[in-house]
């Protein structure tokens, strides 16, 4: 099927002060679709999202948004975007609908249009009660819902949103995604960032798992679980110091595709688990290598993620958290 390209990034590569942020990255996302970039902290996500919205220069390499270059014609494309910042500035003073009244001037709206706009934004995300009130005494999901809607009063073709959901309640999460898939509806292209697998898997039509500024791997969330390609089997351990006698007895087995250590036992990748599972069982226990517990998954993200990285999603946040 032939689709209409919204984004088109060619080679990007973006260095802060002989930092390597983001490197040769080349991706394209197409009209309509809800495009995310997965990866954990530090990866390069916002590096990548804030040179598509022209607020930073590639160091080479180029990015053109409905087919206007971003960095020759960044007034154009800044007239056809929106963006929702990872954190937006919220003032202390101003109410909801100042906010948006403040950027309703910022960006030369007419003020009876404005004025239209952002009562039916306010609408949208729910937040016509507490409007007059000053933002600051706003809930973390109100404000983003704020922010959202920040970046919805331009009516833009295609809106950035950089972490939509970080730190979010579950239920604010819920709603924050009701509100993309329905923007999604009405025909808007979404580009959006996110450390959280679960919100790549339901809500991005296709996706990039970036990783130390390097795409990893790209499709949707099926076919990048398809493309692993078998099922996983997890093994827990009694005894955690038999972790590596294990592996070692494993690899190479003709049923096991791959076996990785994890800090409490193995993840084995199998064709057929009706072949590998008694082969586990069976060099275990001529190993002597008590099981606590098994668990047998069909693939998930956080699978591709370690596929492609060598390591957990999660242990990859925990990474920077400890240390
Ligand atoms: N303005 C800057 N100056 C110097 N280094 C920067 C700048 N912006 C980002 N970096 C570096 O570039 C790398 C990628 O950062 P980026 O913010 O793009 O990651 P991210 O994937 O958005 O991470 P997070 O999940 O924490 O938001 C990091 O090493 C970061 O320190
Ligand atoms: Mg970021």
């Amino acid at each position: 099927m032939d689709r209409a390209i919204a984004i088109q990034v060619s080679h990007l590569t973006k260095t802060f002060d002989g930092h390597t942020a983001v490197s040769d990255l080349s991706f394209e996302v197409y009209s309509g679709e809800v495009f995310g970039l997965l990866g954990p902290n530090g990866a390069g996500k916002s590096t990548t999202l804030r040179t598509l919205i022209t607020l930073l220069t590639p160091t080479s390499g180029t990015a053109s948004v409905l087919g206007h270059d971003t960095v020759r014609e960044a007034d154009v494309v800044r007239q056809l975007i929106g963006y929702v910042p990872q954190e937006r500035a919220i003032d202390r003073f101003l109410t909801g609908r100042e906010h948006l009244e403040l950027l309703g001037a910022l960006y030369h709206l007419p003020k009876a249009e404005a004025t239209k706009r952002i009562a039916e934004l306010l609408k949208l995300v729910e937040l016509e009660e507490p409007a007059d009130r000053p933002a600051k005494t706003y809930s973390g999901g109100m404000k983003r819902k704020l922010d959202i809607a920040c970046g919805l009063l331009p009516d833009p073709k295609i809106l950035f949103l950089d972490e939509p959901t970080l730190g979010l309640d579950v239920q604010s999460r819920l709603r924050i995604w009701d509100y993309m898939r329905m923007l999604k509806a009405r025909g808007m292209t979404i580009v959006m960032t996110t450390n959280y697998l679960d919100e790549a898997d339901q809500l991005c039509d296709r996706l990039a798992i970036i990783d130390k500024g390097v795409i990893k791997a790209l499709g949707s969330p099926t076919e990048l679980k398809i493309g692993l390609g078998g099922d996983i089997v997890s093994l827990t351990l009694k005894d955690q110091t038999k972790i590596p006698t294990l592996v070692t007895a494993l690899t190479g087995q003709p049923a096991m595709r791959a076996v990785k250590a994890t800090p409490t036992g193995l993840d084995i990748r199998v064709d057929s688990p009706e072949k590998a599972l008694p082969a586990i069982l069976e060099s275990a226990n001529r190993l002597d290598c008590r099981l606590e517990f098994i668990e047998y998954h069909r693939p998930r993200l956080d699978d591709v993620f370690i596929a492609h990285t060598g390591r957990s999603m999660t242990e990859s946040v925990q990474d920077i958290q400890t240390g």
